[in-house]
C-alpha cells in the first residue's frame, strides 16, 4: 500500500434544459403530485432533448470539471463514465467523451453499476491510481435514464430524470489524510428481478425497460445502505461524528431521511437534491455534490459520505475528504 493519497479536486455538471413537472406527467399517466412528493418527495425531472444523448450530458459535466480543476484533457489519464444508458451497445460512452475531450493519451471505459455506478467507478480509479495507472482520473456518472421508462407504468416512470456529474481525481504525496479515505462495493446477484430492464442485446435485441418492485427495493436499500456505511466508517478509521456532509444517492426522500436518521446527523448535513432532479442513477451523486459544492455548503477540506445502491443488487459508500491542502 503506498502513501500516495488520491484527492477529488473539482467537480462539473450538467441538467439537460427540458424540465417536466409532476403536474405534466399526470396529464398522460394516472398519477398526481401529491403522491409523487408525498412518497417519494420528488417535484420535478430534468428530461434530455430530442437527439440530446447521454455523451452530450456527459461533455458538459466534464468540460466544467476539467475547467474548475483548470486542466484539459490533455492532463486525463483515465475517463471512466458510469452509465446505464449509453449512446450506443459499443464503442464506450467514454470513448466518446475521449475523443470529444481531446484526451489523446487517456484510456477511457465505461462501467455498468447501475445507481451504485459512480460509487463504483470512484473505487475503480482509485484504484488505479494507486497503482500508478496515471496521475489524473475524470470520473463521469451520466444518464438519459428517461430512454429506459415505460411512460405508462406509473410506478416507475416518475422516479428518474437525465442528467451528470463529473469528478477529477488526482493523485498527491503529500496531502495525509485527504481525498479517497475508503470505499467499499457490494454486489449480490440473487436478487437481480427486483430492479432490472425486461431488454437487453442478448435478451431480445430491444433497449426495454425499467421492472422494479419498489417496496422490496426500498426495503433492501434502508438496510444495506446503513451496513455499508458503517463498513466506510470503519475502513477509513472515522465515525459519524467526522462527516461534515452526507451526500447519498437520490432515488427517494424517504430513505435519505431514514439514513440521516441512522446515522445520528443533523438534517442540515444532508444534500437532498432529488426535488429537483430525482432519481438519475450513476449521476445523482456526482450532481448533489456539485450542487452544494457551487452553493458554497460543501467547503475544501469537508468529510463527504457518499452511499448508493441500484439494480443487482449493486451497493457502495465512499468517504472522501474534499479539496486538496493549502500550500504551505
Ligand atoms: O435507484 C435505485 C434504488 N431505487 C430505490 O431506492 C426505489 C425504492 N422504492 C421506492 O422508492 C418506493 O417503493 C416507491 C416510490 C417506488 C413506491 O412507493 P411505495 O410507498 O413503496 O408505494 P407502493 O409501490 O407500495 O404503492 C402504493 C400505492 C399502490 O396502490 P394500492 O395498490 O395501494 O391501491 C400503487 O398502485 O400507490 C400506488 N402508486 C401510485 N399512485 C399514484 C404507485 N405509483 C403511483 C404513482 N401515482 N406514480
Amino acid at each position: 500500500m503506498s502513501n500516495q493519497q488520491v484527492l477529488m479536486t473539482a467537480v462539473g455538471s450538467y441538467l439537460p434544459a427540458k424540465v417536466v413537472s409532476n403536474d405534466d406527467l399526470s396529464t398522460f399517466v394516472d398519477t398526481d403530485d401529491t403522491w409523487i412528493r408525498r412518497r417519494t418527495g420528488i417535484s420535478q425531472r430534468h428530461i434530455v432533448a430530442e437527439g440530446e444523448t447521454t455523451a452530450d450530458l456527459a461533455k458538459h459535466a466534464a468540460l466544467e470539471a476539467l475547467a474548475n480543476a483548470k486542466l484539459t484533457g490533455d492532463d486525463i489519464d483515465i475517463i471512466i463514465v458510469a452509465t446505464t444508458t449509453p449512446d450506443n451497445t459499443f464503442p464506450s460512452t467514454a470513448s466518446k467523451l475521449q475523443h470529444q475531450l481531446g484526451a489523446k493519451t487517456a484510456i477511457a471505459f465505461d462501467v455498468q453499476a447501475v445507481c451504485a455506478g459512480f460509487i463504483y467507478a470512484l473505487d475503480i480509479a482509485d484504484a488505479m491510481l494507486q497503482s500508478g495507472r496515471g496521475c489524473r482520473a475524470l470520473v463521469v456518472g451520466a444518464e438519459s435514464f428517461s430512454k429506459l421508462l415505460d411512460w405508462k407504468d406509473r410506478s416507475t416512470c416518475v422516479l428518474f430524470g437525465d442528467g451528470a456529474g463529473a469528478v477529477i481525481l488526482e493523485t498527491s504525496q503529500d496531502s495525509a489524510d485527504w481525498g479517497i479515505r475508503s470505499s467499499v462495493l457490494h454486489s449480490d446477484g440473487a436478487y437481480r428481478d427486483i430492479l432490472y430492464v425486461d431488454g437487453g442485446p442478448s435478451i431480445n435485441g430491444k433497449v426495454g425497460h425499467v421492472r422494479m418492485e419498489g417496496k422490496e427495493v426500498f426495503r433492501h436499500a434502508v438496510e444495506k445502505l446503513a451496513e455499508v456505511m458503517d463498513e466506510a466508517l470503519v475502513a477509513a478509521k472515522m465515525s459519524f461524528e467526522d462527516i461534515d456532509w452526507f451526500v447519498p444517492h437520490q432515488a427517494n426522500i424517504r430513505i435519505i431521511d431514514a439514513m440521516q436518521k441512522k446515522m445520528g446527523l443533523a438534517s442540515d448535513r444532508v444534500v437532498r437534491t432529488v426535488d429537483k432532479h430525482a432519481n438519475t442513477s450513476a449521476a445523482s451523486i456526482p450532481l448533489a455534490l456539485a450542487t452544494a459544492i457551487n452553493d458554497g455548503r460543501i467547503q475544501n477540506g469537508n468529510v463527504v459520505a457518499m452511499e448508493a445502491i441500484g439494480g443487482g443488487l449493486v451497493w457502495g459508500a465512499a468517504l472522501v475528504k474534499f479539496g486538496r491542502p493549502a500550500l504551505t
